[in-house]
């Protein structure tokens, strides 16, 4: 994917968790946890008390949807990457009825095509141009999107699982894809009391545990292994020195496990990290944005200050 991730986002399924269990600590990229189950807990953990972004991430967008509309201006296009079911964006939709064009970018291609008929139906003016990609790698924009303004939207705080340098290129990769006349909205986690972040990555008797420990079950179903759920557990903890949280399921015993015909041995409370997620003062990933060629307009966080949502722009005055 990146240059300095290893290379586990680039392999299929079997590879990756082979290359994974090389690596020490033990790694797997965090896009296996997203099987159908995974997306389903996922939705879950959204939902629950303890995880804080999507609900902070809505009441930064119902309080500020307006101005970002007013400052793209009429005829601009909406290039919102990993869209998912569309039901966000309705919010900056609703509140700019200026707006021409509607690019939802996302990878599973049947959540894509539902999403794009509904917003279609509902918002009969916009063009919807709808692409199947992994926001990862290179792709295309439709033709024309780019004739007026361009707003670039990563929601959900996905970029916090990248790492800081990664992010960064990520950013440059953003810029060349809108072009020179663009804007991008980027949802990132906020910089804050450890306790309040273990709590949240942990939630015992919530979903969690489930979305963490269900790669085994992916694991055991694709790749034939025989691992157990019941023989490890699942912890999160904070790392002060990279301020981020490392999601990380641990064996409760000596285990052993054969991937790809390899056999890896899996110790008794050694780490298998499934998650990096980066939190950044509003300063820090403003600097983090500037070094990626991307100018902060403005930054917002919701009242609680858990999470923010950055306008960054690469036009030379705004
Ligand atoms: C998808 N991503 C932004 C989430 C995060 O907060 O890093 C994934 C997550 N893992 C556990 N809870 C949420």
């Amino acid at each position: 994917m990146f240059e300095d991730e290893p290379n586990l986002a680039d392999l299929d399924f079997e590879a990756s968790v082979a290359r994974g269990l090389t690596l020490r600590p033990r790694r797997f990229a965090s896009k296996w946890l997203y099987d159908d189950r995974g997306a389903a807990l996922f939705e879950d953990i959204v939902a629950s008390d303890t995880y804080y972004v999507g609900r902070a991430e809505l009441e930064i967008l119902e309080a500020h949807a307006h101005e970002i509309g007013e400052r793209i201006g009429d005829g601009g296009a909406l290039v919102e990457l990993g869209s998912g079911a569309s039901w966000k964006v309705r919010t900056l939709l609703d509140a700019m009825p200026d707006l021409a064009r509607y690019v939802p970018v996302e990878i599973s291609e049947a959540q894509l095509i539902e999403a794009a008929a509904a917003i279609r139906s509902d918002y009969p003016a916009l063009e919807v141009l709808p692409v199947a990609a992994d926001y990862t790698r290179d792709f295309d924009l439709p033709a024309g999107v780019k004739d007026g303004p361009v707003l670039g939207s990563f929601l959900g705080t996905t970029l916090c699982n990248f790492l800081p340098a990664n992010s960064e290129i990520f950013l440059q990769r953003m810029h060349g894809l809108l072009g020179e006349n663009s804007w991008f909205l980027a949802g990132v986690d906020l910089d804050k009391d450890p306790a309040r972040l273990v709590e949240a990555y942990n939630d015992p008797g919530g979903p969690l545990w489930d979305f963490n420990l269900n790669i085994l079950q992916r694991m055991n179903r694709e790749l034939g292994t025989t691992l157990d759920q019941a023989d490890f557990r699942h912890e999160a903890t904070w790392n002060a020195e990279h301020r981020r949280i490392e999601a990380a399921i641990y064996p409760m015993r000596d285990l052993s496990v054969t991937v790809a015909g390899q056999g890896f041995d899996l110790p008794a409370g050694e780490p298998i990290i499934l998650e990096y997620s980066h939190k950044y003062s509003l300063e820090a990933f403003a600097a983090l944005a500037a070094r990626a060629g991307w100018r902060s307009v403005t930054a917002w966080t919701d009242r609680d200050q858990l999470a923010s949502i950055h306008l960054l722009t690469n036009r030379s005055a705004a």
